[in-house]
């Protein structure tokens, strides 16, 4: 049966491309709802040759308006005061903000990795979607683990700007135009904490005490709880110039010493997962070649020099999509065929 979708925050990049996905993926969608700020009140939004108009977010909106799933992604607090306005109107809440991630009532769900989860949707009417940066991760990880068991993974992220939604990357465009007006001193920068063009960012989100910021803590307790693991992991996330795909430099320890042909065959079979790795003649996964594409690719995929049971590779997954998009209309997907 067709579905009525409202999509929060359909005016961001992330909404944007909810609605491309869901004509990719052939949702059977019924209708759409946009919602956005009161400044983008009376927008038009098209799907599948139809056209929309954006309505204000309001405690109302969903009464007025039925849905049966909505998307919110218009950030945490937005999620925190309006979802349940969405629940209560009786739709299924698909959050892609950090807000309820980590309530233990909350499923938090990459179908590939946890699709059984989804059925905990009913305590609450709300389904978590991770952060970006884990949802690649994991997709990698679970097929490994199921095969090597994982004691603990290592990584280091050189996240896009898109990251920071629509604002993020213009900024990133506006710091480049600088550069080449021989500008960049000048440029003030307000979405990130320094200028991003031409430069490393090792800080995403706040600092907290133990010296981790707030996004690397995510990747730890969002990872124990997609693989229902308590792994150790440590991550060190980085901003980089580049516009939507992040990269990932992953080490995971083993407990069983780790065959790498195996290891590329497993990954190579995983499902939303690419495997490009001929370093020899320079196949690798790039960020410049993964924008718009709805699978984590990894490469560069090699045995530990010292230990057998460690293995390092390179993954690579559009932010956007894989890290928001896609994942949430894939949890969509499975939510239908569960109910
Ligand atoms: P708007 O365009 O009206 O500000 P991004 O992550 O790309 O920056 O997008 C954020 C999304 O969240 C946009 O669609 C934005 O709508 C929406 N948004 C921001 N603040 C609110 C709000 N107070 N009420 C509803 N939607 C909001």
């Amino acid at each position: 049966m067709k579905k009525r979708i409202a999509i929060v925050g359909a005016t961001g990049a992330v909404g944007e491309e909810i609605l491309n996905v869901l004509n990719e993926l052939d949702f059977p969608v019924e209708s759409i709802l946009p919602l956005a700020s009161a400044k983008s009140a009376g927008l038009d939004v098209e799907f599948r040759g139809k056209i929309y108009k954006v309505k204000e977010l309001t405690e109302n909106v969903f009464k007025e308006n039925p849905v049966d799933i909505a998307f919110f992604s218009a950030g945490g607090s937005i999620s925190e005061k309006y979802a349940k306005f969405a629940v209560e109107a009786g739709a299924v809440v698909i959050d892609n903000t950090s807000h309820f991630r980590m309530d233990s009532n909350v499923p938090l769900v990459v179908p590939e990795c946890n699709p059984e989860d989804i059925k905990e949707w009913k305590k609450t009417g709300i389904i978590a979607n991770p952060n970006c940066s884990t949802i690649q991760m994991v997709q990698v990880l679970k097929p490994l683990d199921d095969e090597f068991g994982l004691k603990r993974v290592d990584v280091s992220t050189y996240q896009a700007a898109s990251g920071a939604g629509k604002e993020g990357m213009e900024e990133l465009v506006a710091a480049m135009q600088s550069f080449f007006a021989f500008k960049l001193d000048e440029f003030k920068p307000q979405t990130f904490p320094y200028t991003l063009a031409l430069n490393l960012i090792p800080q995403i989100d706040v600092f907290t005490e133990n010296g981790y910021t707030k996004e690397e803590l995510k990747m730890v307790n969002e990872t124990q709880k997609i693989l229902h693991k308590k792994l150790e992991v440590s991550a060190t996330c980085v901003r980089v110039p580049v516009l939507r795909s992040h990269s990932e430099a992953i080490t995971m320890h083993f407990e069983k010493d780790v065959d790498v042909k195996k290891a590329r065959e497993i990954l190579s079979k995983a499902p939303s997962v690419k495997v490009i790795d001929d370093p020899q003649n320079k196949q690798y996964p790039m960020p410049l070649f993964t924008s718009d594409t709805n699978e984590t690719y990894v490469g560069r995929i090699r045995s530990d020099i010292n230990h057998k049971n460690i293995l390092h590779l390179w993954c690579v997954a559009d932010q956007i999509r894989v890290g928001a998009a896609t994942n949430a209309v894939r949890i969509a997907q499975k939510w239908l065929e569960l109910n």
